[in-house]
């Protein structure tokens, strides 16, 4: 690597003005896109205090209550915490659709009591029949309605492999698979009472759903209301789907009936999955992406994750500074500046592993590091325009989920998976119960085209056929002395790898608890857009410090939702981030 115009490059140098029209078209389709999604930034939301939790044997933090417990009653039973993240992965896909799921994917990061660490990468892959221009219109423009309302945003499903994959491969052998998707078979079976947390859906996912009757059935009241509180829900179609995969292993959900349902539901819906997609899908076990951070090790989701990578090269840069003694503008600020140079290289550099060779070790390294911080001047903001890396250069929330589980025994599991939107693109394949992501819009559908989080890529991200798109799902475990210390995750699109950083901040430089610092207010940069986003109660002199040196602060209404285990000399302290509503951190 050779440095550029100061910055850490390898390529491409474009000109300011047309790097600055570059940035303000995405700067102006990335809110066009981010407001049509979550409504304006009230700035007004405020948030409170998280729900904590100490235990000393087991605990679990996850968005929905009813899942939780699930999770805490395996690991009662002698369970371990692959054997209760599973079974909370399953049982979320029933108590909490607009997130948890089986027809979308994710990523599991796992520490295991004999010391060592895996990942399971069950990321959604394009169709077979997705090209580089699929998600384009006539004129050559990347068209959002089809990456993102369209059936041909739903990627081949990958969470029925990826928590089969974990269960056989690190759970304790004391359950089957299917005793760890019953209590989910039961949750649908006989249904629950719709809790704020749970279910109703805002006015965007309901008009989603209602655009498909097998959706509307399930979801929706007969006169297009969103359920109300107290109502049951019922899910007939997907207690059978379970319960044909709880009999038949997952092979019977990537063949046979079920996928053909699938496939068949995603093609009357205008798209081009096949059941031989399904067939075809495979979890994959990844080396996870390891660094350090002031003598605790960090263990993360490789690509097609950019989550772990990003975070590491984030820490990287600022171990370089004395965080814990600097005050919150100058923390602040140094964060601010660490992510915007982290999310140029995601944009240029990360994809599919399968087809892109991603500078994994180069971005991690110390030394990479060292570069980046060399360009940080301490007292001004570096503009977007001017931070040049890369070779080839070619809203609405609540719609991923993060849960973390440790047990006695010493393991940790990490998890986030996800549709993408709310309900993902708001489909049920009629007969299943199963409701389908619109992943693909994590693509770059053309080189500098935003996707819905006003996230840019090039080349490395293209659309392509059996791909996984790049995520940001950042499930995370950092390791004291070997053993696990703090696990950590969020849901947020773009927003993820940033709260990851912060609440790995708030713990080891501001010395927070962990239910403070997950309620701490955040704030974000991505790079382009060219602005802080800052959720309410960021204090105003921090604000003010970040606009004097040359920073555009913008609100940011609180959409993420980081719930985490700190493992402290007392036992297990888990929190549940207030921002949701509804997250429970529960143990024993
Ligand atoms: O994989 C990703 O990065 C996105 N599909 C995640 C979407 C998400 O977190 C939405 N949650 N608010």
């Amino acid at each position: 690597m050779t440095p550029q115009n100061g910055f850490p490059a390898g390529g491409t140098a474009r000109s300011g003005a047309s790097w600055s029209a570059l940035l303000a078209l995405i700067a102006l389709l990335a809110l066009i896109a981010l407001f049509a999604l979550r409504g304006a930034a009230s700035g007004q939301e405020q948030i409170g205090g998280a729900q904590t939790a100490t235990a000393h044997d087991g605990m679990v933090v996850a968005q929905e209550p009813l899942a939780a417990r699930v999770g805490v009653d395996i690991l009662k039973r002698g369970g371990n915490a692959v054997d209760a993240a599973v079974a909370v992965g399953f049982a979320m896909a029933v108590t909490y659709p607009r997130a948890g799921n089986i027809g979308g994917g994710g990523f599991m990061v796992i520490h295991r009591a004999n010391g060592d660490n895996a990942t399971i990468d069950y990321r959604e892959t394009a169709p077979a029949a997705i090209t580089a221009t699929s998600f384009l219109e006539a004129q050559g423009n990347a068209d959002p309605e089809k990456s993102r309302n369209s059936a041909l945003a739903i990627g081949v499903p990958g969470t029925v492999a990826g928590l089969a994959l974990a269960e056989a491969k690190y759970g304790s052998g004391r359950f089957t698979l299917a005793d760890l998707i019953a209590p989910a078979i039961t949750l649908a079976r006989d249904g629950f009472a719709v809790s704020a947390t749970t279910l109703p859906p805002p006015p965007f996912a309901a008009s989603r759903l209602a655009r498909f009757p097998s959706s509307a059935k399930i979801f929706l009241k007969p006169d297009g209301s969103a359920p109300s509180i107290g109502d049951r829900l019922v899910q007939s179609d997907l207690a059978n789907s379970l319960e044909a995969l709880a009999k038949g292993g997952p092979r019977a959900f990537y063949e046979g009936p079920t996928a053909e349902k699938i496939a068949g539901a995603v093609q009357a819906a205008g798209g081009v999955m096949s059941a031989d997609d399904l067939k075809q899908y495979r979890a994959v076990e990844r080396a996870p992406v390891r660094g350090s951070y002031r003598g605790y090790d960090i263990v993360s989701m490789p690509p097609p994750s950019s989550g772990g990578v990003e975070l590491i090269e984030m820490l990287n840069i600022l171990e370089g500074y004395d965080l814990a003694h600097d005050d919150p503008a100058q923390q602040a600020f140094l964060m601010v500046e660490a992510m915007k140079r982290a999310y140029a290289d995601r944009a240029f550099y990360l994809g599919d592993p399968s087809t892109v060779d991603n500078p994994v070790t180069r971005l991690t390294a110390k030394n990479y590091a060292a570069q980046w911080r060399a360009t940080i001047d301490p007292t001004h903001a570096t503009p977007a325009s001017m931070i040049h890396t890369g070779g080839s250069v070619g809203g609405e929330g609540r719609n991923t989920t993060h849960f973390s589980v440790v047990d006695r025994f010493g393991n940790a599991v990490s998890n986030t998976y996800t549709l993408n939107f709310s309900y993902g693109v708001g489909l049920v394949a009629e007969g299943t119960g199963i409701l389908l992501n619109n992943e693909l819009d994590d693509f770059a559908a053309k080189p500098g085209s935003p996707n819905a989080y006003g996230l840019v890529g090039f080349s490395a991200n293209a659309p392509g056929p059996g791909k996984r798109p790049l995520s940001s799902m950042t499930p995370t475990i950092v390791l004291k002395d070997g053993k696990p210390f703090l696990i950590t995750g969020s849901p947020g699109g773009s927003r993820i790898i940033t709260t990851v950083l912060q609440i790995v901040v708030n713990v080891i430089d501001r010395g927070m608890d962990i239910g403070g610092a997950v309620s701490a207010p955040r704030i974000h940069n991505q790079w382009v857009p060219d602005q802080v986003y800052a959720e309410p109660n960021v204090p105003d002199n921090v604000v003010a410090t970040l606009r004097a040196r040359g920073d555009k602060v913008v609100p940011q209404r609180p959409f993420t939702s980081a719930n985490s285990i700190l493992i402290t000399p007392d036992g297990f302290a888990g929190a549940a981030d207030p921002r949701e509503g509804g997250a429970l951190a529960v143990g024993y």
